[in-house]
């Protein structure tokens, strides 16, 4: 078989991952030659592709980022995509495409197989881990490692100067990584978008922790939270490149008004991209590698319109067609039976 391999969306710790495995054992297992495209979807419309083997995937287990390029958009977005997408299937006489991209890609390899009839399978992948259909993406376990060890260091400077930190994480319209982070680096609130805060509560959390002896407080907040309504406003947002939200200024806001209500100083540190870059956690390289064994099986099953995904441990074959326009939101059970059990 001739397989295609792109790499949509932002980008995360396991991509290489990936493909190194889908290489190695399309060439290894099946006799099979892959094709990468540049730039995901981009370099598909455009016909700019790589022959990709296993001496080109060599040393790129731990690397972060993408050999192939990201780009967020895709051939729904511009007339014609669609036909330039099959074209270049056809010169590269492609039997599959592997679309390894979160909800936006997913959504868009769905809509190639299930509506237009292209051989297109995919794999989870984000930090955010929002995927609906499957436990974990990855790269998700590396951005809360990094942010926790953020959180940690935090913590003895906030205990020097007796501050309260306000830490920003990614996450999109989820809070897994705040939730995850925060539990692990026991911060005195998380604050996620799929609970409104009230900065008033909030104050109070802090206000009580100091009142029982203890100082210094690392409040970690979601990208995407947002408060309760009514309680704060918020400066107008506006939407990025790609029509999404802009993001970021939240943090901030906290951490003024918190200063305001609490007398204590703040300070507010945006951890940003260093949460996406650089190489994954073991976990997430063993993650990206099964996904990508898993996928060259889905395409000999010609499984088109399937994604890997993790299921209880294993994994399995589930319906692209699930993540349609979808976000899989935090375990509310962990946010308020474990997490909400350390605020303050
Ligand atoms: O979806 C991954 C993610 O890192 C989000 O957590 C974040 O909101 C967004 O991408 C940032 O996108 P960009 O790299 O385009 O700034």
């Amino acid at each position: 078989m001739r397989i295609g391999v792109l790499t949509g969306g932002g980008d995360c710790p396991g991509l290489n991952a990936v493909i190194r495995a889908i290489v190695r054992k399309a060439e290894g297992q099946h006799g099979d030659e892959v094709v990468g495209f540049y730039d995901a979807w981009d370099g598909v419309m455009e016909g700019r592709s790589v022959r990709l083997d296993t001496a080109q995937v060599r040393g790129i287990l731990p690397r972060g980022g993408t050999i192939l390029g990201t780009r967020r958009g895709g051939p729904f977005d511009s007339d014609g995509g669609v036909d330039r997408v099959r074209a270049t299937m056809n010169a590269e006489r492609l039997d599959a495409l592997v679309v390894i991209g979160g909800n936006g890609s997913l959504t868009v390899a769905s809509m190639l197989a299930d509506d237009h009839g292209l051989p297109v399978i995919g794999v989870p992948k984000t930090i955010d881990n929002d995927v609906v259909g499957t436990d974990a993406t990855f790269g998700f376990q590396t951005a809360v490692q990094i942010a926790t060890d953020a959180i940690d260091r935090l913590h003895t400077t906030a205990e020097s100067h007796d501050r309260v930190m306000v830490v920003e994480v990614m996450g999109r319209d989820t809070g897994w990584i705040a939730m995850q982070a925060g539990i692990a680096g026991g911060a005195t609130a998380i604050v996620v978008p799929e609970v409104p805060f009230d900065i008033d509560e909030l104050a109070a959390i802090v206000t009580r922790r100091h009142a029982r002896g203890r100082y210094a407080s690392v409040v970690v907040v979601a990208e995407g939270a947002r408060p309760k309504p009514g309680t704060l406003s918020l400066p107008e947002r506006g939407n990025d490149h790609y029509g999404n939200e802009k993001l970021g200024d939240l943090s901030h806001v906290i951490g003024t008004e918190l200063s305001k209500r609490t007398g204590y100083e703040s300070r507010v540190v945006q951890l940003g991209h260093i949460q996406r870059g650089g190489t994954p956690t073991s976990y997430d390289r063993v993650l990206a590698t099964r996904f990508g064994l898993g996928a060259v099986g889905l395409v000999h099953d010609n499984a088109w319109g399937k994604m890997v995904a993790l299921k209880c441990g294993q994994i399995v074959a589930e319906s692209m067609s699930v993540t349609r326009g979808k976000t899989r939101f935090i375990d509310r059970d962990l946010f308020d039976d474990v997490a909400k059990s350390f605020f303050g």
